[in-house]
């Protein structure tokens, strides 16, 4: 049993907690954030996470995880502290570090003992070292301490899964005692740990996610390739997939990665790159497909409704992907404001994510179901690719609707049979029933 702080109890945090504690540690999660810890210390979660309730509940009930304001009592007994705050996008998508810098100097202002600093939070290289000067310029007592780089990998709605069953623990430090000290706390996770340098680690973590958000953009790309010469993304996509040297995973064609890591990494990387002389084109792109697939709903639905003054349109979906309900740079958010400008009447239904998208798109009616969602609808869009929306009722469906127009921004349903049901189908890059490039109107 080792003692853990971890500061924040955002997505990575207060996993990270949960799961550390469930290996045996004992962890005190802070955040300063203090409606968030009442809420903890009640058993409501900040967010929604599948299973995260009941490993915080269980592992609170065994007297292994407990939850704090409070710095000093924090980092009492803590031989580790975690740095798992975030890192929005500030000023030209460079990252805005002010609660690293303010998780750091709390730190250091009531540091009494040694301490292993482990940075979970995705910020640009050197924020390592520059972590270190904060710590030692702001020390009240001196004592031994050092920071180490552990970039999180972990998605949301799969994040304990993740956490637990990690495809590699990438740890980077000037200090390979304290590198080795943090791969003892992942050892249980019984998988590849790597030790680099600091830079190194941090640069591991946007380049990872930068390559699969190339990955999505490339297919996107190429998705549209298909949409112009009659072929099918999916079943491209599959095919490529066979070959070792590109697998299957990530290549699911539609309108765009979104989330909290993605955008903003790929966007912080560019500025890294920028900043320090370089070109980083490939990046730029990335960019620009991904900003033109949520476009490309829009341009769909002029293609078929032509002008959308006054039209209903009705979103499947507002989280970013499933199993959770955050609506950080969702798709739905850019695609709902592009379609309101434009004079549209917007509606949507989510499972989960409702309440948040109210808050991002006021003027968006929320629906109780999807049925009463597609009622008088000119046009569905489907935004995310929830379970639930594999098995509706699209005769149902289709009869509520003014005008049956389905794209499907997801190519969740099969081209040929929504046709069949009398649907208007555009899926992203498949479903124009061997008529080759879908037709301007
Ligand atoms: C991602 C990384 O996967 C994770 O390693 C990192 O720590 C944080 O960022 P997350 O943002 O939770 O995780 O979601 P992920 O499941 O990776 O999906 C990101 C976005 O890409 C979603 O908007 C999703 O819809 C989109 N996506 C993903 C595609 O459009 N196509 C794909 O094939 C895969």
């Amino acid at each position: 049993m080792r003692d853990i702080a971890v500061i924040g109890v955002g997505y990575v945090g207060l996993v990270t907690g949960a799961c550390f504690a469930d290996l045996g540690n004992r962890v005190v999660c802070l955040d300063i954030n203090e409606e968030k810890i009442k809420g903890l210390k009640q058993g409501i979660m900040p967010i929604y996470e599948p299973g995260l309730e009941e490993l915080v509940t269980r592992n609170v009930r065994a007297g292994r995880l407990t939850f704090t304001t409070s710095y000093t009592e924090a980092l009492r007994e803590a031989e580790f502290a975690f740095i798992a705050v975030g890192t929005p996008e500030g000023v030209d998508g460079e990252a805005d570090l002010r609660y690293v810098r303010m998780a750091a100097q709390s730190i250091a202002n009531v540091l009494d003992h040694p301490l292993i600093i482990v940075n979970k939070s995705t910020v640009p290289v050197g924020t390592g070292d520059w972590v270190a000067d904060i710590v030692r310029a702001h020390m009240t007592n001196e004592v031994p301490f050092s920071v180490v780089s552990c970039p999180e990998f972990l998605r949301e709605g799969s994040a304990i899964s993740d956490f637990m069953h990690p495809s590699r623990v990438v740890l980077g430090s000037v200090d390979r005692k304290a590198a080795e000290q943090v791969a003892q706390l992942h050892l249980p996770l019984r998988t590849t740990i790597m030790i680099t340098d600091l830079r190194t680690a941090e640069m591991v973590k946007y380049a990872s996610n930068a390559f699969l958000a190339a990955r999505i953009s490339f297919i996107n790309e190429i998705a549209n390739i298909c949409e112009a010469l009659g072929a099918d993304v999916k079943e491209v996509a599959t095919g490529m997939g066979y070959d070792p040297r590109i697998g299957p995973a990530f290549l699911d064609a539609g309108i765009g990665y979104g989330g909290s890591c993605f955008p903003k990494d790929v966007k912080a990387l560019a500025h890294m790159a920028s900043t320090h002389g370089r070109h980083p084109q490939l990046l730029h792109a990335v960019i620009e497909i991904n900003n033109d697939q949520r476009r490309q709903v829009v341009w769909k639905l002029h293609e078929i409704l032509g002008n959308l003054q006054d039209k209903t349109v009705g979103l499947l979906g507002l989280a970013f992907k499933p199993n959770t309900d955050d609506m950080r740079e969702a798709p739905s958010i850019t695609i709902a404001r592009y379609l309101l400008a434009e004079g549209a009447q917007v509606r949507a239904y989510d499972p989960v994510a409702m309440e948040n998208g109210a808050r991002e798109l006021p003027e968006v009616q929320m629906m109780p179901d999807p049925y009463t969602l597609s009622e008088g609808c000119d046009a569905l869009v489907v935004v995310t690719e929830w379970n639930e929306f594999k098995n509706l009722d699209l005769t149902r469906i289709r009869e509520a609707m003014r005008q049956p127009v389905l794209v499907d921004g997801r190519n969740i349903y099969d081209p040929a049979i929504a046709q069949a049901m009398g649907f208007i189908y555009r899926g992203v890059g498949r479903g124009y029933n061997g008529e080759g490039p879908h037709k301007k109107a």
